[in-house]
């Protein structure tokens, strides 16, 4: 026999031996919950159903961070639904066993367990204790070296009712490859150098618990959806108050290999500003905040020569929450300039919607060497939920007052109080909206220095009972035509249903109730100035105009400012809603004014063929006489008047708008994010968040079963509201 040979054999063999043992043997499933029942794992309870759930169930956040496309998700029937789930035997082959977790934290009553002999020797929770949060599952393990070669079942408990009483599990696996597990409570010291930190955002990943601390002591916690790796786009954080002082950025838990901590940069301009304003989706002449999501406006107020515009936001994600008041401010009501955020979530909880006063005789003290304060009454919605109120004399730095809350909690739902000072009563009246005996109700508060309130009034719902008035109530009188010996005063809600009634300072007595306001869609929680100068004499409202601007570093935006009046019609006062004239200041371009009238015949060309704008206001006073249609296209939406059904019809979406001694007022502005579109001398006006094609300039005309006169058709381009005058 050839030795060498025989060696090199011998050789070959233990490497392959030895590569065998070296290199990790195979994981093994448990489950992975793909299928459309549960196999041989016995459910019990409510929580489960029948089979797996396939991702998001209904009401519930997204869920993501599951494999393929089913899971264990115990919100089965809501977070008070509960159960069992028991996986067949199974024998302990491999040193880890690793699973995919997410949903409620509750070590007793929100398990993922591992039973041996029937009894518990593992045990996992999800991630979640507080409202907020997020759906992700993330990946955990247990090192069960120890059980190897025994018998072992898993079992998921679900004995939690309430927020978060659910679980989240998927994909177990035995594994010899010990997983990398998360890092807890992650901190990261920065030297400040700059006005802002720049925080790194995904949309979708996980929300992590991030607290920014100074000596110890924490300024502010938010929950945001941190990139691991490459960012969508980067929050800017604002800690120039802290500038040549170290900050920490604290986390609650991180992917092993996150880089979220680390590449978090400085600088004294937010990140990417070169393209800011000019962003594909971005609104030219809607405000809408420089990063990150914006609600209801709040706290506007007419200040030292200043339109205040606060606002519900989101500083640190394209979605709802840790909500801290922007603000922006103006001084035409066109030309807004965002000034950074001023009340920011703390103790009370986060900063939900709310109003401004100047208290001109500092009936609250707030006022200091003669000036009048600008107060801010807001609800901070923990729990307890409270209003509270802030105060300045420059309207650009806050102070909280120290002796919040001023209103106690009544229910949990109790939010967005308005207030107004009446000058007969000469005291403060505050609008509270109030969830209140599972109906939703306006509260009337009333002050005599905004500290301290008395409960007058509750209204219910309409002359039927009828709920109507949802969140966010504004209360304002209002002439009658014009007419200063015909008020009559309005409370109107989010939908921006109203009524409309009198006020002795004491009670509203509603004359007509539940009536529509808007007339579109994704038009929410409305707010109108406090304090405009009599001179002005106007009441102007702007709107939440729920634009989504997928893609877009920002998300959401705000109506145009609008001026209401009350319109006496055959059924009563009326509310209308006009743009501004102010905006008339955006016109750069006029791209076509008829002289005189144009009669527009059946199959004519369209006389607006040289329009080519993608910013436009489009101006019409239109006799219909017999034809059935006038049906524009602005930029591909279409808008048509219906003239049988004296109804306008904008992108499929109907709105009554009759005829005025026969003819009709058109007003239709059009932005990058949607349109707005006024008729019937402000009886009807439907803001609609479409975004008009991309790259389609044009604008056309046509008559439709007979010809058409125009009286006045005009239409303008307009600039952007971004770009220096
Ligand atoms: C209305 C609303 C308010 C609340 C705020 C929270 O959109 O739900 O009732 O104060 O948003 O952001």
């Amino acid at each position: 026999m050839n030795i060498p040979f025989r060696n090199t054999l011998f050789a070959l063999a233990f490497a392959l031996v030895t590569t065998a043992v070296a290199r990790a043997a195979d994981d093994l499933l448990i489950a992975d919950f793909e299928g459309p029942d549960y196999g041989g794992w016995k459910a019990m309870g409510e929580a489960f159903g029948d089979g797996p759930a396939r991702g998001t169930l209904p009401g519930q956040m997204r869920v993501d961070g599951f494999e393929g496309n089913g899971l264990v998700n115990t919100f089965r029937g809501g977070d008070d639904s509960m159960g069992t789930l028991t996986s067949p035997p199974f024998r302990i082959e491999r040193r880890h066993l690793a699973f995919l977790i997410g949903g409620g934290k509750n070590e007793q009553k929100l398990a993922l367990q591992l039973l041996v002999d029937g009894r518990v020797v593992r045990s996992a929770t999800g991630p979640n204790d507080r409202s907020g949060g997020s759906e992700s599952l993330e990946p955990g393990s247990w090192e069960v070296s120890d059980l190897m070669g025994r018998t072992a079942s898993i079992r998921i408990v679900d004995e939690a009712k309430g927020g978060w009483g659910h679980l989240n599990v998927d994909h177990l696996r035995q594994t010899d490859v010990r997983p990398k597990g998360p890092q807890i409570d992650v901190e990261r010291s920065i030297a400040v150098t700059a006005r802002y930190l720049h925080l790194p955002i995904r949309h979708g990943a996980p929300k992590r618990v991030v607290t920014l601390r100074v000596d110890g002591q924490t300024i502010v916690r938010n929950d945001i959806e941190l990139a691991d790796g490459p960012a969508d786009w980067w929050a800017p954080m604002d800690v120039s108050a802290w500038r040549g002082r170290t900050v920490t950025l604290h986390v609650d838990r991180l992917p092993a290999e996150s880089t979220a901590l680390a590449s978090v940069g400085q600088g004294d301009e937010i990140r990417d500003a070169d393209t800011l304003y000019a962003e594909r989706l971005r609104g030219q002449f809607h405000f809408s905040p420089k990063r990150g999501w914006n609600n209801d406006p709040n706290g506007m107020v007419f200040f030292h020569g200043e339109y205040h515009l606060f606002f519900q936001h989101n500083p640190y994600g394209w979605d709802w929450g840790n909500m801290h008041w922007g603000h922006a401010v103006s001084r035409d009501l066109v030309h807004w300039q965002e000034l950074g955020d001023k009340l920011l979530p703390d103790d009370l909880g986060p900063m939900f919607s709310g109003s401004a006063v100047v208290d001109w005789k500092n009936t609250s003290g707030f006022g200091k060497d003669g000036k009048p304060p600008l107060v801010l009454i807001y609800t901070a919605a923990g729990n307890p939920t409270v209003q509270c109120l802030a105060y300045s004399t420059d309207g650009r730095t806050f102070t909280k007052y120290p002796g919040n809350p001023v209103l106690k909690q009544i229910t949990g739902g109790n939010r967005d109080p308005k207030v107004m000072w009446h000058e007969p009563s000469q005291r403060w009246v505050m609008v509270l909206y109030v969830e209140w005996q599972k109906k939703h109700t306006i509260h009337f508060f009333h002050s005599p220095n905004l500290r301290d309130w008395t409960l007058g009034q509750i209204v219910e719902g309409d002359a039927t009972g009828k709920p109507y008035l949802y969140e966010c109530p504004d209360f304002f009188e209002l002439p009658v035509d014009g007419d200063p010996n015909r008020r009559k005063w309005v409370l109107l809600a989010a939908n921006s249903a109203y009524a409309v009634g009198t006020f002795d300072g004491a009670r509203f007595v509603p004359e007509q109730s539940n009536l529509t306001g808007h007339r579109g869609k994704g038009f929410y929680a409305p707010q109108t100035f406090s304090d405009l100068p009599a001179s002005d004499g106007r009441r102007i409202q702007i709107g939440w105009f729920q634009t989504a601007t997928k893609g877009m570093a920002f998300n959401q935006s705000m109506t145009v400012p609008l001026e209401l009046r009350l319109l006496g019609t055959a059924d009563g006062p009326r509310l209308t809603f006009t743009p501004v004239r102010e905006l008339e200041a955006l016109r750069s371009s006029t791209v076509f004014q008829a002289p005189g009238p144009v009669d527009l015949a059946i199959g004519a060309p369209n006389p607006l063929a040289a329009v080519a704008a993608e910013l436009q206001e489009v101006r019409a006073v239109i006799r219909p006489g017999d034809a059935t249609e006038v049906a524009f296209t602005v930029r591909g939406v279409p808008v048509t008047y219906d003239v049988k059904r004296q109804e306008l019809v904008v992108d499929g979406h109907r709105a009554p708008a009759p005829l005025h001694q026969g003819s009709l007022d058109l007003t239709v502005y059009c932005d990058r994010t949607g349109l707005e579109v006024f008729a019937s001398r402000g009886l009807c006006y439907v803001p609609m968040p479409v975004p008009p094609k991309a790259g389609d300039l044009s604008l056309s005309v046509r008559a439709v079963g007979g010809p058409v006169r125009f009286e006045r058709l005009e239409v303008h381009g307009l600039r952007s509201a971004w770009k220096a005058r």
